[in-house]
């Protein structure tokens, strides 16, 4: 007998993936390579949340007019990066509320020792010998609340995120333990096999990162083709002159890892094509290929920026389905922790 189903079949559902960047200055070629590509690349799969955390970038001093201007900045990036900006989740962290409620809660579940071992907290408060904030400290505890409240599956993140995705874990594991396995779905971390950790371009043995006081050290996604050709060109490379991937050319094999990133040849291929030629061929091929990588999400994101209106519509909008999604499990975790539920 045909059996009648009274409702269509609900296709299986998407798994959520989120991630977020910090619009504490312009985002460089390293949380490009880290993060956004590869979000951009695995969209399509997954239920998606990406965001700017603009709660997170306070835990240091900012500029007013500045934060504005990088927060609609970093949003413009995603889309110009390729982030549909019709089938994502779209939002600013501070226009969820319940990103900082649900953070409190995480904070009294997560201990001062664990926190203190984050390498992140040790390297941003060893740059400051005084007046540390003590959100810099809780910082993990805001960036897991993000997290979990959105069921979250996978987090594709560049390498110095992993630690704060394994305290994430911790303290979902534990809360699973006192309220019930089914509060907080454990999230995995995604760290692509190639340019999870783009380092600097002055110091190859540091991170490329956005708040280096040098500005040769990194490449930003506003930089022209001129700037970037100048700074590829500068890039601290390593005595002797073969093309070799090894750590004992962590300059080398930075420019290497660019490459690989960008084209997905592996280091093996690029080091093959190299045989024989001199350091400045790397830099100069390096440099092109950076630009015109660069070239593109540049001058989408100015384009985007002219119109901060459309901007303000998708935050809007984003922003709206967030906080269904997110006050659904804020409700749930206070239920479970013992607070009387709102009338
Ligand atoms: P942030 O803003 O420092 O960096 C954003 C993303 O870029 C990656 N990244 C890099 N990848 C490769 N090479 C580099 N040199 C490099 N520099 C940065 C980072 O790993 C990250 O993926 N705490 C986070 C923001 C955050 C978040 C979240 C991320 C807050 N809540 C929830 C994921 C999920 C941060 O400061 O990223």
């Amino acid at each position: 007998m045909t059996q009648i189903h009274s409702q269509a079949p609900v296709p299986s559902e998407k798994k959520v993936m989120l991630s977020a960047v910090q619009p504490s200055n312009r985002l460089t070629l390293g949380n490009y390579l880290g993060a956004l590509k590869n979000w951009v690349q695995l969209q399509s799969q997954f239920d998606c949340l990406f965001f700017a955390v603009d709660l997170h970038a306070v835990t240091v001093r900012q500029d007013p007019k500045e934060l504005k201007e990088q927060t609609y900045r970093a949003i413009a990036t995603y889309i110009a990066a390729g982030i549909d900006p019709n089938s994502v989740t779209l939002f600013a962290q501070s226009h969820v509320p319940q990103h900082a409620e649900l953070a409190w809660i995480l904070n009294c579940f997560v201990y001062m020792g664990e926190l203190g071992r984050m390498t992140q907290f040790k390297d941003k408060s060893a740059k400051q010998d005084q007046n540390i904030s003590v959100g810099l400290f809780t910082y993990p505890a805001l960036m897991a609340a993000d997290i979990l409240l959105y069921k979250t599956h996978l987090v594709p993140v560049g390498e110095d995120q992993k630690q704060h995705l394994e305290i994430t874990r911790d303290i979902a594991h534990r809360m699973n333990q006192i309220y019930g396995s089914d509060l907080f779905t454990i999230p995995e971390v995604y760290i692509p096999p190639v340019g999870a950790r783009i380092m600097s371009l002055q110091n190859p043995l540091s991170k490329m990162s956005k708040s280096d006081p040098d500005p040769n050290s990194a490449v930003y996604l506003t930089d022209s083709d001129d700037q970037i050709r100048k700074k590829l060109k500068r890039a601290v490379t390593d005595s002797g002159s073969d093309i070799v991937y090894s750590e004992e050319k962590p300059g080398i094999r930075n420019l290497i890892d660019i490459q690989s990133a960008i084209t997905g040849r592996s280091t093996q291929q690029i080091t093959d094509a190299y045989a024989g030629k001199q350091y400045g061929h790397l830099k100069v091929e390096t440099a092109e290929l950076v630009a015109a990588t660069v070239g593109p999400i540049r001058n989408r994101t100015e384009e985007l920026l002219r119109d901060t209106s459309y901007l303000d519509s998708l935050l809007k909008k984003g922003a709206e389905k967030a906080k269904t999604r997110a006050s659904n499990t804020l409700k749930d975790v206070y239920e479970r922790i013992g607070f009387i539920p709102r009338g």
